[in-house]
């Protein structure tokens, strides 16, 4: 027996720092299509996805919400392990980077291109977006915000390693010249060419000192791993590559296709094939970048308040227009628009007029002009050879264009068949010939050619929409071995005196006024319910904004102390400001306190409180103000900073 060809397909790992939107579950879902009909015509498919779960920015979530980082991750994680069940994703492997054997390979990996003196040890100061986890140069950093997310930059030094990306550049640049197919689509070769490798690469920084939520270096471990290495890594880490056993390695490196956002796609096809190639191992076949899904205003985010939740779209619609919907408004390497309104208003054209009445008015008219048995065709007209050429080439055109990465493009082809069959019929006028017993053999082949129309676009839905695919086969009684590749080799394998039953409505239309309203309201709802989640839990933008984080010398420059307050009144023309005097060890201070709407000169006497000691003396209203006391502020409200037990003014506070 001959082995099955394999074909190794994978997605980005997702950032659990968010729910996922529906523009991040494209990615996943065009995955899931491609690797289906991989498996289907009949190659050996592992599908990878999984979570990057390291980095500054997950460490400063956790910390916000008082849990550690693996305490944070876990639960989103799951999150996202549930939603890609809901998705119907059929991965064969999920990848999360916190998992042991990935975190060991890649400090081997690391160690190895260290000793190897591809990776140094130098001094980074640069520009630095959080949120993207990406460094940037003054000159990309226009204005002091990153390119791609309109954040602001922060300027860090610290000792880190670098990657000598340099070395490699040119070797890239031959490899892509002399293997077109590695970058597509063919725009984004040219914008990795033009924008970054003809400019020339500077050495990558891989190591940070800053944060400690990352895979220390195992030779120096205040360093963490900079994150792309730790990410990238996965695709091959998840095979066992360096580990004991290594067989999924061997048996499906190199990747036949990588699929990532344009966003990614630089990180994919510059940091990836040099690391790989420093490492001496193949390059993937191929690395596409597909185009975004964009809502109305352009990206989804959370400041905007345009994010579209996948789950509320499947609990409403079902999971296969979503997937339909997504798998056919990006075309090949553009982006695609999604609202509510096209997208219902294409599930009641493509999906519920078109597939869902082809099916239905088929099942129809066999039960009552032939008591449910599909019949046996007889001579063909030439009516029927435009419906039957179609059907028999629509298999060998969809497998062209899905590895040509053309998804839209192979559901255009399914859904003109899918009209053609819809305008036979109207051609045809089965129901006349009903009501004429001598045309009840040309009525028999029209029905025949119908069903067996209708288990070709079974048979090649089943990628993209995997859950209507069984529910059309149960209705036209299809059996399994009428499911396969090889059963769409030439046009009349459906056998006659099969049974079939008409079933639940496919497609219920949707009455799109009602509908939109609905969802509005929904996200009405959740929108005053996470405001009030941020509220109860005590969280709220300004806590989110978390500052730049600062070393133990930067905070031993505070002088703070603790203070008894000796005596206190009101300042004239403010309702604000407080005077007070404060007994600091051996010295008395005044201080100006914005706290008079919540504590009266008389709450204030007594208490101790905390001082800032060496904070610059400032004029408040004509009074001086020598330092600045602590104090809480959230939900419009403030609260001081006090001792909980006595202790003697003046005492220092770290
Ligand atoms: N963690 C990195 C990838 C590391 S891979 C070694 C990452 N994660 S992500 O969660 O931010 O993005 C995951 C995927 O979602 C990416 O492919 C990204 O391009 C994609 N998308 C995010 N928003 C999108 C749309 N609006 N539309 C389509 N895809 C989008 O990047």
């Amino acid at each position: 027996m001959t082995e099955k060809k394999t074909y190794y397909i994978t997605t980005p790992i997702y950032y659990p720092s968010d729910k996922l939107h529906i523009g991040n579950t494209y990615t996943t879902v065009a995955a899931d299509a491609l690797a289906r009909f991989k498996r289907l015509t009949g190659y050996d498919v592992m599908f990878l996805t999984g979570t990057d779960e390291h980095g500054q920015k997950i460490q400063r979530i956790a910390q916000s919400k008082g849990v550690t980082p693996k305490e944070y991750v876990d639960v989103i994680v799951a999150g996202i392990k549930d939603l890609w069940k809901l998705m119907d994703i059929s991965y064969d492997k999920f990848i999360r980077t916190t998992d042991d054997y990935h975190e060991k390979t890649v400090q081997k990996i690391f160690k190895q291109l260290y000793d190897q003196g591809d990776i140094y040890k130098g001094f980074y100061e640069g520009l630095y977006c959080t949120p993207c986890e990406a460094f940037w140069t003054e000159t990309q950093a226009v204005g002091g915000k990153c390119p791609d997310c309109g954040r602001p930059v922060e300027r860090t030094k610290e000792e880190a390693y670098f990657f000598k990306m340099s070395k490699y550049q040119d070797r890239l640049v031959k490899y892509i010249e002399e293997h077109p197919d590695f970058i597509q689509p063919e725009s984004r070769k040219n914008e990795m060419i033009n924008n970054f490798l003809k400019p020339g690469l500077d050495d990558l920084c891989v190591s940070r000192t800053s944060f400690s939520w990352g895979i220390p270096v195992s030779f120096d471990p205040k360093h963490v791993v900079y994150v792309w290495i730790d990410a990238l890594s996965n695709y091959i880490t998840a095979l066992g590559y360096g580990q004991e056993d290594d067989s999924n390695y061997k048996k499906y490196w190199p990747a036949d296709v990588q699929l990532v956002g344009k966003d990614i796609v630089r990180f994919h096809t510059i940091i990836w094939p040099i690391m790989l190639m420093a490492l001496g191992l193949p390059i993937p076949k191929r690395v596409f970048g597909h185009g975004w899904l964009l809502v109305d205003g352009g990206k989804m985010s959370k400041s905007k308040g345009n994010v579209v939740d996948p789950v509320v779209l499947v609990n409403h619609f079902g999971v296969d227009p979503v997937r339909y919907y997504l798998l056919r408004e990006i075309p090949f390497g553009s982006d695609g628009l999604f609202n509510n309104e096209l997208f219902i208003k294409k599930l009641n054209s493509d999906l519920a007029n078109d597939l869902g009445n082809l099916v239905s008015r088929t099942v129809t008219m066999i039960e009552k002009y032939f008591g449910g048995s599909v019949p046996a065709p007889s001579a063909r007209e030439d009516v029927d050879d435009e419906l039957i050429n179609l059907a028999s080439e629509l298999p060998r055109e969809v497998e062209k264009l899905m590895d040509d990465l053309k998804i839209s493009d192979a559901l255009d082809e399914i859904w003109k068949l899918v009209g053609r069959a819809n305008k036979y019929i109207d051609e045809t006028t089965p129901w006349a010939l009903s009501k004429d017993e001598s045309k009840k053999e040309r009525l028999a082949s029209i029905l025949y050619n119908l069903c067996e129309t209708i288990r070709i676009i079974s048979v090649l839905i089943s990628p993209f929409l995997p859950s209507t695919s069984p529910k059309i086969n149960s209705q036209l009684g299809i059996d399994k071995s009428l499911t396969t590749w090889e059963s769409l080799d030439g046009f009349g394998k459906f056998k006659p005196g099969v049974k079939v039953k008409r079933g639940e409505v496919l497609f219920p239309r949707i009455d799109v006024e009602g509908k939109l309203a609905e969802l509005d309201k929904i996200r009405e709802k959740q929108e005053s319910e996470a405001r009030k989640e941020d509220a109860t839990s005590g969280r709220d933008n300004k806590a989110e904004q978390t500052k730049p984080e600062i070393t133990m010398d930067d905070f031993a420059k505070l002088d703070l102390k603790t203070a008894k307050v000796t005596a206190c009144e009101k300042i004239k023309g403010s309702d604000k400001l407080l005077k007070l005097q404060l007994a600091v060890g051996g010295e008395t201070r005044q201080v100006v306190s914005g706290i008079a709407k919540q504590y009266t000169p008389e709450d204030m006497i007594g208490k101790t409180v905390i001082l800032v000691a060496n904070l610059k003396p400032i004029k408040l209203r004509g009074e001086d103000s020598f330092g600045m006391i602590l104090a809480a502020e959230g939900d419009g409200k403030l609260s001081l900073v006090t001792m909980d037990s006595d202790i003697a003014p003046g005492s220092s506070v770290r």
